[in-house]
């Protein structure tokens, strides 16, 4: 796995935005062969959907030809509450670039048949020939998408009951309300993450260095889903300096020394 550790999250998020650009122009994307990106919500990737708007904007990158997979999304709240992560996603990114409405896939914590859509999603991604790269990002304990601690770690798209912690984190986004938080949500499962070709996963702050600790220093664990990642062929975790408060200094200066290395001798 590779940690690429940055100095902050202004830095952490223009790296990663030039990684995703990167990624999708060396793709050369066309709408026969698209590019397809899974997406999270969160505050965490907040200032990399800014950063990819900007290079947008500038004409860098264009949405034309990507298809994109949400992580995951509430039940029972309308797409247009505050809250949705259908309207988390077009505030934030969607309603600012070029992407076709008929490109953006995200699932429907409203429909009449919650298995039956979770069923189709993963349908809908094996016939686009899988995810080429997955983003993401992780609840403080180690959460990826909505898949909660013990959560299996072959899991498929489900809907999943959200723990304690996870409703107490975001209720700060429902007027700290725990009442006001929906108890479930519909998720992409631990395995479809790990069929993407490739995942970048954002780690920031020191809320969350507890779980990079758990990632980086010690064993795969369900309670962890993220470390599962030990397993994933190519994955990244990129991550601010707060949230390595926990890694051993060792470990910290071994992967600085990586990444050093890797640029000093790219030709
Ligand atoms: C929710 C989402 C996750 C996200 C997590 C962390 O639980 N389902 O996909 O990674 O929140 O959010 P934040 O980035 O705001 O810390």
């Amino acid at each position: 796995m590779r940690i690429v550790i940055h100095k902050n999250y202004e830095t952490l998020s223009k790296w990663v935005a030039d990684y995703v650009v990167n990624k999708i122009k060396k793709a050369n994307p066309t709408p026969e062969e698209p590019f397809v990106l899974g997406l999270p919500t969160g505050s965490s990737p907040l200032g990399t959907y800014k950063e990819l708007i900007k290079l947008y904007e500038a004409g860098s990158i264009s949405f034309k030809n990507v298809i994109t997979f949400n992580m995951d999304e509430y039940v029972g709240i309308p797409e247009d509450h505050s809250q949705s992560y259908h309207y988390f996603m077009l505030k934030n990114f969607f309603d600012h670039i070029d992407i076709p409405k008929e490109n953006i896939n995200i699932l429907d914590g409203n429909a009449p048949d919650l298995e039956k859509e979770c069923l189709e999603y993963e349908e809908k991604i094996k016939d686009i020939g899988g995810i080429d790269l997955f983003l993401g990002g992780i609840g403080p304990d180690g959460h990826i998408a909505f898949n909660e601690p013990g959560s299996s770690l072959s899991s498929r798209t489900r809907v999943k009951t959200l723990c304690y912690d996870t409703i107490l984190a975001n209720s700060r986004f429902f007027n700290n309300d725990l009442h006001k938080v929906p108890k479930t949500a519909l998720t992409v499962g631990v395995g479809t993450i790990m069929d993407a070709r490739e995942v970048l996963v954002i780690i920031n702050g020191y809320k969350k260095a507890r779980a990079l600790k758990q990632v980086v220093n010690e064993g795969v664990n369900h309670m962890w889903t993220v470390s599962i990642l030990q397993f994933h062929q190519h994955a990244i975790i990129a991550c601010d300096d707060e949230a390595t408060m926990e890694l051993k200094v060792e470990t910290i200066k071994y992967f600085k020394d990586i990444e050093k290395i890797a640029l000093d001798t790219l030709p």
